[in-house]
C-alpha cells in the first residue's frame, strides 16, 4: 500500500493503474476510521481493482464555531485499516496542498442542499462538494462509495455528479451501526458514557417511525412528532427532526401526506457532540429492528 501527500503524485499513481487496464474505485474519508468507512473500502474492492481512500479532516466544511481543530486525527490507526482492508493507495494530503493560498473557485449547491444540514451547518455542502469534486479530479474514479448514514451529503453529491457530468458512478451504502443500533460514527468517541448511553434515542425515535409508516401512516407531522418525542427525551439541543422527499431532500409540511418513500433525518447535540441519523421509510428497516445491525 502507498501512502501519498502530494496531489501530483496521486494523479500519477491513479493514471499508472488506469493505463494497466485497472478500474479505479474511491472512497473520500476524514478519517477516524471505523467499521462504517471500512464496509465502503469493501463495496469499493468488489467494485474496482485499484481502490484509493482519502484521508483529509476538509476545512471548507466546517464553520467557524464547529469541530475542525478538535476532529479526531488517528493517521496511524487508519493506516493499518486501511492495510488490512487492501487499499492500494491512501492519500492524505496537508490543507495547504488542497487549499493553493490564493485559490477562489468553489462548487455552487442547490436545493438539495439547502435544508436540514445545509440550513443548521451554513457552507458546508459547498466545502463538502468543492473538496469532492478536487479529489475526483486528481483520482478519476470509475466508481465512489459513499455512506447513507449521511444521507443528505450522499443525495448532494449525487446531483453534483449529474449536474457537472462528472464520469463516476455514484453508489451509496446502507449505514452500519453498533450491535446496539448507534450508527458508526467518527464522533461517537466524543460521547461520554451518559451521552453514549442516551444517543439510542435517536434509533430509537427512527424506529418508532418506521413502525407508524409500516402501519400505514402517511402524515408528515404524525412520523415527525413520533421521532421528535424520542429525541427530545435524550438530547440537549435538536438542529432539526425532519420528514423530507427522499430524492431532493425537501421536508415536507406537517400537513402533507408522504408517498411511498421518504426520509427521515434528525441532527441532535449531546453535550458539544452532534449527532445525524436517518432511515428511508418505504426502503429500510428501523435502526433497532432484528437484521438491521451489525
Ligand atoms: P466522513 O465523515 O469521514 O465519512 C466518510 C464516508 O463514510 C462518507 O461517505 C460517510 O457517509 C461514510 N460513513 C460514515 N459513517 C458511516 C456509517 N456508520 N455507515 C456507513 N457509512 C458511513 O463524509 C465525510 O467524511 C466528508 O464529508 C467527505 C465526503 C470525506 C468530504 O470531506
Amino acid at each position: 500500500m502507498d501512502i501519498v501527500d502530494s496531489p501530483a503524485e496521486l494523479c500519477a499513481a491513479c493514471e499508472r493503474a488506469r493505463r494497466a487496464g485497472k478500474r479505479v474505485g474511491f472512497v473520500p474519508t476524514m478519517g477516524a476510521l471505523h467499521d462504517g468507512h471500512l464496509a465502503l473500502v469493501d463495496e469499493a474492492r468488489r467494485r474496482a481493482d485499484f481502490v484509493v481512500v482519502s484521508i483529509f479532516v476538509n476545512p471548507t466544511q466546517f464553520g467557524p464555531s464547529e469541530d475542525f481543530s478538535r476532529y479526531p486525527r488517528t493517521f496511524e490507526a487508519d493506516r493499518a485499516r486501511c492495510e488490512a482492508s487492501g487499499v492500494d493507495v491512501v492519500f492524505a494530503p496537508a490543507p495547504a496542498a488542497m487549499y493553493v493560498a490564493g485559490d477562489e473557485t468553489r462548487v455552487h449547491v442547490g436545493e438539495t442542499a439547502a435544508h436540514l444540514c445545509g440550513a443548521t451547518r451554513p457552507g458546508h455542502f459547498e466545502g463538502v462538494c468543492t473538496v469532492v469534486a478536487k479529489l475526483f479530479a486528481l483520482v478519476g474514479p470509475s466508481v465512489a462509495v459513499f455512506g447513507r448514514k449521511d444521507y443528505q451529503q450522499f443525495r448532494v453529491l449525487s446531483r453534483m455528479v449529474e449536474d457537472l457530468m462528472l464520469p463516476v458512478e455514484v453508489v451509496g451504502l446502507a449505514t452500519v451501526r453498533e450491535p446496539d443500533g448507534l450508527a458508526m460514527s467518527s464522533r461517537n468517541r466524543y460521547l461520554s458514557e451518559r451521552d453514549r448511553a442516551r444517543a439510542l434515542g435517536l434509533a430509537r425515535g427512527l424506529t418508532r417511525a418506521v413502525e407508524r409508516f409500516d402501519a400505514g401512516e402517511r402524515s408528515a407531522g404524525k412520523l415527525r412528532a413520533v421521532v421528535l418525542a424520542e429525541v427530545e427525551a435524550i438530547a440537549d439541543a435538536i438542529d432539526y427532526v425532519a420528514v423530507a422527499d427522499a430524492e431532493r431532500v425537501v421536508p415536507f409540511a406537517d400537513e402533507a401526506q408522504i408517498g411511498e418513500r421518504a426520509v427521515v433525518a434528525v441532527a441532535a447535540r449531546l453535550g458539544a457532540t452532534r449527532l445525524i441519523d436517518n432511515v428511508v421509510l418505504g426502503e429500510e428497516r428501523g435502526p433497532l429492528d432484528e437484521g438491521a445491525r451489525a
